[in-house]
């Protein structure tokens, strides 16, 4: 396992996003299911540990904070602002805020969660469109002047907006979903990372399960759960999507891995730069995912498994209209 960087940091190259432990994709594991499951992620070598102030609004950084804070020294802890939970009459609900004092707020509030005196790379989670880029990030930037943050990162972002943030303050990780299926990034972002010597932090690595092979029956997933606001999800795409993987299936076999093994490893080819950061709730698909930093493709079964599923062979978008609007798609 050779390892990556962001920044100083040395880190395992396939991190653990925390989000599903508290939000997401149905009801969240019980805490000894949560500590469980983190302490072997650490016994494994995963070393980066990726939360946010919006996870189970806060929740998820407390939790992920209290089990992981005896081994503060040895890890990277990440974590996001600027979208987190507002308390209003009728209940929590989450707001995109980008103002300098609600960046500081977030970060401030989400140190106490995590129990910790500095996050290690901290996120600005979506770029406030209302707010300049410069801005948001000059007041990151205090942050690590001040110690309370070591390293800044952005998120869902454009190439330009990520070559203006720079310009304020070294940018040392961007994270965007990119897998198989999502390949956005390819147009811009993963070259500018490489450019200004950024990490490419790729979310939803498995496509939220869809490249395990093992979610076949959507109409199972739960009421709260996610993608049931997907497009790529709806029965009738997703039915669609389940037909490219008898052979993607058959090439994994064919590789020696699993086909989340092989979505994996593919990320792993696309650049010395590209840290997967899948999330689970359960040991065993951790242990799994682990196992494709050791996975070694050829050439041609990569050419293969990027021919077969692509964004000209998947069905319906990756978000809804509102979560599409939120995100930054300046192409240049
Ligand atoms: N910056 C952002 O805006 C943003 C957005 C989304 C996510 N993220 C970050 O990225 C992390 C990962 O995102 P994600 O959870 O969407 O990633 P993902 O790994 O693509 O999807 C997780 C889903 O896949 C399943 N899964 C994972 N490995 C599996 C395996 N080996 N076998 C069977 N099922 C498997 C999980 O179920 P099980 O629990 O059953 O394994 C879960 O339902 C999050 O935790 C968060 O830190 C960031």
């Amino acid at each position: 396992m050779t390892p990556r960087r962001i920044g100083p940091f040395e880190v395992a190259p396939i991190a653990l996003g925390c989000m599903n432990l508290s939000h997401a994709y149905g009801a969240p594991p019980p805490p000894e299911q949560v500590q469980r499951l983190l302490l072997q992620a650490l016994d494994l070598g995963v070393n980066h540990f990726d939360t946010a102030a919006l996870y189970g609004f806060g929740a998820n950084e407390t939790l992920v904070g209290r089990v992981l804070k005896p081994h503060r020294s040895r890890i990277v802890l990440a974590s996001k602002g600027g979208m987190a939970g507002v308390s209003f009459p009728d209940g929590v609900k989450r707001v995109i805020d980008g103002r300098p004092g609600a960046i500081r707020r977030n970060c401030e509030d989400s140190l106490q969660r995590l129990g910790t005196d500095v996050i290690d790379l901290y996120y600005l989670h979506r770029w406030d469109k209302a707010v300049p880029i410069e801005d948001s990030v000059g007041e990151m930037s205090r942050l690590v002047q001040e110690g309370k943050v070591r390293l800044l990162g952005l998120s869902e972002v454009s190439a330009a907006t990520l070559r203006r943030a720079h310009a304020v303050h070294p940018i040392s990780a961007v994270q965007t979903e990119y897998s198989l299926w999502t390949r956005n990034p390819e147009i811009a972002v993963l070259q500018a990372c490489r450019d200004i010597g950024a990490a490419f932090v790729a979310f939803s690595p498995t496509a939220r399960a869809f490249l395990t092979g093992k979610l076949r029956d959507v109409t199972t997933l739960e009421a709260k759960d996610i993608r049931r606001g997907m497009p790529r999800f709806a029965a009738e795409n997703y039915a669609r999507n389940l037909t490219l993987l008898p052979a993607y299936e058959t090439l994994a076999r064919e590789a020696g891995c699993t086909p989340v093994q092989l979505a994996l490893a593919w990320l792993l080819s696309r650049g010395e730069h590209v840290i997967p950061l899948p999330g689970t709730t359960n040991t065993d698909h951790l242990r799994e995912n682990v196992g494709a930093w050791e996975v070694q493709l050829s050439a041609s079964v990569l050419a293969r498994a990027d021919a077969l599923i692509n964004q000209h062979t998947v069905t319906g978008g990756r978000y809804g209209a509102q979560s599409e609007s939120e995100v930054d798609t300046e192409r240049f």
